[in-house]
C-alpha cells in the first residue's frame, strides 16, 4: 500500500511540473502576425509584453498549443485600445478562442479574414463599439460553438444564415441595434443551441413558428418590439426552462400554455398578454415569475410557489386578484 501511494505521489509530482519550455516555441509565423496585429492597434500599453525579446508563448493574452507552438487562444479582456479589428487576425490560422472584451474604443466593422479562422470554436466580440451589421460571413466558421455578439453598435437585419453553424450552442447577439425579424431559419438550428440571447436590440414581427423546433433551455427577447405568440416555446415536452419577454408587445392567451416540467423562470412583465394565469404554474419551482403590466385577469392559483412572489410581480393587469393581489370580489 505504502509503495503504491508513493508512485501515486511521485506521478502527481511529476504532472505538475511546468511542461518544458522547449515544447512552446512559438511559431515564427504565428510571431510575425502578432507583431504585425500589436502595430495595427496602435502599440496598446496593453500588449507591451509582445516584444522579440521572450518567445511569444510567453506573451500576455495569448496561449500556444502545447506541442505545436501555434497561437490557440488570443483574448483581449480590456484596455485602452483605439482601433479597428486588425485584418491579420486572420492569419492565426490555428486560433480556436478569439476574444475582445470592454475596449469601448474598438470601432470599425467584423473584418471578413476572420472567416480563415477555421478552428474557431468560441468568438467573443463583446462590449466594444463595433458597428455595421452582422456579417452572414460567419456562418462558415463551422466549429464555433460560442458566440458573444453583445453590447457592441451592430444594426442591421440578424443574418439568417447563423443558423447553419451546427455546433452552436450559445448565441448572444444582445444590446445591440438589431432590426427586422427574427430569422424563419432559426428553426433550423441543430439541437446543440442551449441558449439565444436577443434581448436589447430593435426587432420586430412576430417570433416565427419555425422556432418551434428548438431545443433551447434559456431564450431571452427581452426589451425588442417583438409582437404575436410565444406558444410554440410551450408544451408538455418542451426544453425551455427560462424565458425572458419582458418589454416586447406579446399577445396571447395564458391560459391555454403548458410549462414544461423543468420550467422556473417567467419574465413577462410589460406586454399585452391575457387570459388567466394557468393553474399548472403552482406545480412548478419557480424562482422567479413576473406578469406586471399586462391584460391578465382572474384568480391567482393558490400554491406552489406563486404566493411567494411579491405583488409587484402581479400589479398592473387588467382583473388579475386573490393573494398576494388583494380578494376577488
Ligand atoms: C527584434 O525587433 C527589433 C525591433 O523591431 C529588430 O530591430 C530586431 O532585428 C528584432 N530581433 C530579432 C532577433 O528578430
Ligand atoms: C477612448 O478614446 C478617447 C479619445 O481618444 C479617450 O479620451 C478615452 O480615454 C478612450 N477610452 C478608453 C476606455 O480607452
Ligand atoms: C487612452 O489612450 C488615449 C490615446 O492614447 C489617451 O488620450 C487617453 O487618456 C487614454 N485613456 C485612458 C482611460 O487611459
Ligand atoms: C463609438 O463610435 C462612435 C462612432 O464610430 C462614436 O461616435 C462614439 O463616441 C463611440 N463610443 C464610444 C463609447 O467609444
Ligand atoms: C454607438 O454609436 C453611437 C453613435 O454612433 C454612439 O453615440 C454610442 O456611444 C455608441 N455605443 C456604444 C456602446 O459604443
Ligand atoms: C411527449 O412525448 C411523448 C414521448 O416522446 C409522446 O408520446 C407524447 O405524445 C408527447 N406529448 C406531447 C404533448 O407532445
Ligand atoms: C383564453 O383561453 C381560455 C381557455 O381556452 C378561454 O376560456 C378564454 O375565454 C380565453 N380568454 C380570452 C380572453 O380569449
Amino acid at each position: 500500500m505504502k509503495k503504491s501511494i508513493f508512485i501515486i505521489t511521485i506521478i502527481i509530482i511529476f504532472l505538475s511540473l511546468p511542461t518544458p519550455s522547449l515544447s512552446q516555441h512559438c511559431n515564427k509565423d504565428d510571431e510575425n502576425t502578432l507583431f504585425q496585429i500589436k502595430k495595427s492597434l496602435n502599440n496598446p500599453y496593453h500588449l507591451a509584453s509582445w516584444q522579440n525579446t521572450s518567445d511569444c508563448c510567453s506573451w500576455y493574452c495569448l496561449k500556444c498549443h502545447k506541442t505545436t507552438g501555434r497561437i490557440i487562444e488570443l483574448t483581449i479582456f480590456s484596455g485602452n485600445i483605439s482601433a479597428q479589428i486588425p485584418p491579420e487576425i486572420g492569419n492565426l490560422p490555428y486560433l480556436q478562442t478569439l476574444l475582445f472584451r470592454k475596449l469601448t474604443n474598438l470601432t470599425g466593422q467584423i473584418p471578413s479574414t476572420i472567416t480563415k479562422l477555421t478552428h474557431l470554436t468560441s468568438l467573443t466580440l463583446s462590449w466594444t463599439n463595433l458597428s455595421g451589421p452582422i456579417p452572414s460571413f460567419i456562418s462558415k466558421l463551422t466549429n464555433l460553438n460560442y458566440l458573444d455578439l453583445s453590447f457592441n453598435n451592430l444594426s442591421g437585419q440578424i443574418p439568417p444564415e447563423l443558423a447553419k453553424l451546427p455546433k452552436l450552442g450559445e448565441l448572444d447577439l444582445s444590446r445591440n441595434k438589431l432590426t427586422g425579424n427574427i430569422p424563419n431559419s432559426f428553426g433550423t438550428f441543430s439541437g446543440n443551441l442551449k441558449t439565444l440571447y436577443l434581448s436589447h436590440n430593435q426587432l420586430t414581427g412576430n417570433v416565427p413558428k419555425s422556432l418551434a423546433f428548438l431545443k433551447c433551455t434559456t431564450i431571452d427577447f427581452s426589451r425588442n418590439r417583438l409582437t404575436g405568440d410565444l406558444s410554440m416555446f410551450f408544451g408538455r415536452n418542451k426544453t425551455i426552462e427560462m424565458g425572458y419577454f419582458a418589454k416586447n408587445i406579446f399577445s396571447f392567451n395564458l391560459s391555454k400554455v403548458v410549462f414544461p416540467a423543468r420550467f422556473n423562470y417567467l419574465d413577462l412583465n410589460h406586454n399585452k398578454v391575457y387570459g388567466s394565469l394557468p393553474v399548472s404554474l403552482t406545480g412548478l419551482s419557480l424562482q422567479f415569475l413576473d406578469v406586471s403590466y399586462n391584460s391578465l385577469c382572474g384568480k391567482i392559483p393558490q400554491g406552489g410557489k406563486l404566493q411567494k412572489f411579491e405583488k409587484t410581480s402581479y400589479l398592473h393587469n387588467r382583473c388579475l386578484c386573490g393573494s398576494p393581489l388583494p380578494p376577488c370580489s
